[in-house]
């Protein structure tokens, strides 16, 4: 089993790559590890805090797909800053189909 490529733009617009992500991981792990401006992960993974907002580039959405019920509910609460392509970090778990995922921090929520 290799590991996998996440490429994220943090909040500031700088591009972090990471080549060596595990199966499994999150993009939340990954970019809180890892220090990636503007992911926070407050709920540390329960859906729970839209901290880890992030748009997936368009070109991405198929293979990761749409929020259920209760992710939409949280990502609806930071509507503000929603976009058709916005996800939680923490509910994005990384695989094998997704190996040189694309995705941008979303700016923090003002509500
Ligand atoms: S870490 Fe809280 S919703 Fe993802």
């Amino acid at each position: 089993m290799g590991t996998l490529k996440v490429t994220m733009i943090d909040v500031n617009g700088e591009t972090r790559t990471f080549d060596n992500v595990e199966e499994g991981t999150s993009l939340m792990e990954l970019g809180k590890s890892n220090g990636v401006a503007g992911i926070m992960g407050d709920c540390g993974g329960g859906c729970a805090c839209a901290t880890c907002h992030v748009y997936v580039d368009p070109r991405w959405w198929d293979k990761v797909g749409e929020p259920d019920d209760i992710e939409f509910a949280m990502l609806d609460m930071v509507a503000d800053v929603m976009k058709d392509t916005s996800r939680l970090g923490c509910q994005i778990k990384m695989r094998d189909e997704l190996d040189g995922i694309e995705v941008t921090v979303a700016p923090a929520s003002t509500y």
